[in-house]
């Protein structure tokens, strides 16, 4: 289903509506959560609606889609310090209800395993968020990822450290590794939603669109979900074909 917004604000107001009546609905809810710019807005407004209906999140579990590998959590373009700021501190979550991949852990192939099973003995996710790289990408699930991959450790691609080189001081700094939720464990989840934000996804949006399921395009996974929902602005919808963009519904 494809839900396209006047303003990425309608946009994100939507995605965030859609967490609270997840939470509302099943106050155990286990949710996939992501980082990124088109994220930030959809965080901002999910604290101000949780506040306003006076939620109950003490039960909730959370599960975030990737990390960097070499980045601890005290890191300022780390994942984990991206999800403090902008949702755990704000919420007071913290502790074993809120999960991220170990981008410091040791053994990392053991840590991917744990992650992994980690969801399934929550119970599996009841709603991801996604937001998607310029090439496709799902969490840090880089073209040409099996599409029955479970957490893992990937190499990052060019396209993927230059268009993340803008978070960091030198872009050189950007690292060459991450660890990611597999594109099972995506496709696992009960309900998906996939946010794309802005003219610079407009072309990849359209690719995902008219395209085949085909592993060079990791989000294309997501056509063979029997639940998810594309939320774009008007910018990252304009290539898509005349008669989606008639559904406009912000
Ligand atoms: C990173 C994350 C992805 C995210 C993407 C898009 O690469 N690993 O999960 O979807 O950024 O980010 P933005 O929302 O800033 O365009």
């Amino acid at each position: 289903m494809y839900k396209i917004f006047d303003t990425p604000h309608e946009a994100s107001q939507y995605t965030a509506r859609r967490l609270l009546t997840k939470v509302q609905a099943k106050a155990d809810s286990a949710l996939g959560l992501a980082t990124g710019s088109t994220m930030e807005p959809v965080y901002a407004n999910f604290i101000q609606l949780l506040k306003q209906a006076s939620v109950d999140i003490s039960r909730l579990t959370t599960f975030n889609l990737d990390e960097y590998i070499g980045l601890g959590g005290e890191h300022a373009q780390s994942y984990r310090y991206y999800m403090n700021q902008h949702l755990f501190h704000k919420l007071n979550l913290s502790g074993e209800r809120v999960n991220l991949p170990d981008g410091t852990a040791e053994n990392a192939k053991q840590a991917c395993q744990a992650y992994s099973e980690g969801i399934q003995a929550a119970g599996g996710l009841d709603l991801q968020l996604l937001g998607i790289g310029s090439n496709g990408h799902i969490g840090f699930n880089e073209p040409y990822t099996c599409f029955s991959s479970r957490t893992h450790v990937i190499e990052l691609s060019e396209q993927t450290r230059l268009d993340n080189g803008r978070f960091f001081a030198n872009p050189n700094e950007v690292p060459t590794q991450a660890i990611t939720m597999g594109i099972q464990d995506i496709l696992e989840a009960r309900e998906v939603i996939l946010m794309a934000i802005g003219p610079k996804k407009a072309g990849i949006m359209a690719e995902l669109f008219h395209g085949e399921v085909d592993e060079a395009l990791p989000a294309s996974a997501l056509k063979r979900h029997g639940n998810v929902t594309f939320v774009l602005d008007r910018e990252a919808a304009a290539l898509l074909p005349g008669e989606v963009l008639e559904r406009v519904v912000g």
